[in-house]
């Protein structure tokens, strides 16, 4: 299987079966598919992906501003977690940053393990927390970072 870089002109299919996706993995906090596409329009936007052929299965948005990385979305279907894709998609992202980028910043549930322990195993660490952040059930939201 293979990254792929969504580009600004994919067909809007794309965007639907990320946006499909986003929102299989996290309910309503998903993005719809304008909002991947919007991201991928901006200079500093970055999604991307693994298909299994036909759907996506797993994805990762983030941009890039003034020497820092920003993770925004990071999903994976259910039925091919465990694998090594979420990882993967972080290597990638990190190694497409521009040169200058000296920190990644994430945010993410502070209940959520899974996230949590995959960041970590990354090399991220934890650097604050935002109470109240996340709506729909309120929760604490961890601000993590890795230093380049
Ligand atoms: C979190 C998520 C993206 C991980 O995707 P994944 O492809 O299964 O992760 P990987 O296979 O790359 O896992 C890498 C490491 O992360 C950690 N990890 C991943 N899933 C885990 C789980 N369920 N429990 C504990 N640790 C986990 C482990 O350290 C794992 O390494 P290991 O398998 O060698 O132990 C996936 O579970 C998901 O889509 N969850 C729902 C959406 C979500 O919460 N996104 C994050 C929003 S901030």
């Amino acid at each position: 299987m293979e990254i792929m870089k969504v580009s600004a002109g994919a067909d809007i299919e794309i965007f639907e079966k990320l946006s499909g996706l986003d929102k299989k993995c996290v309910g309503n906090e998903g993005w719809s598919a304008d909002s991947f596409r919007s991201e991928v329009q901006k200079d500093n936007g970055i999604v991307l992906c693994f298909t299994d052929g036909n759907n996506i299965i797993a994805l990762l948005s983030g941009y890039f501003a003034e020497g820092e990385g920003d993770i925004t979305s990071v999903a994976v279907d259910e039925n091919f977690r465990r694998k090594g894709l979420a990882q993967k998609l972080i290597e990638e992202f990190i190694k497409i940053l521009p040169e200058n980028t000296e920190s990644i910043f994430l945010e993410v549930r502070e209940n959520n393990t899974p996230a949590i322990n995959l960041y970590k195993k990354c090399g991220f660490e934890k650097l604050s927390v935002r109470k109240n952040f996340y709506s729909n059930p309120c929760e604490n939201a961890v601000v993590m970072v890795k230093n380049l």
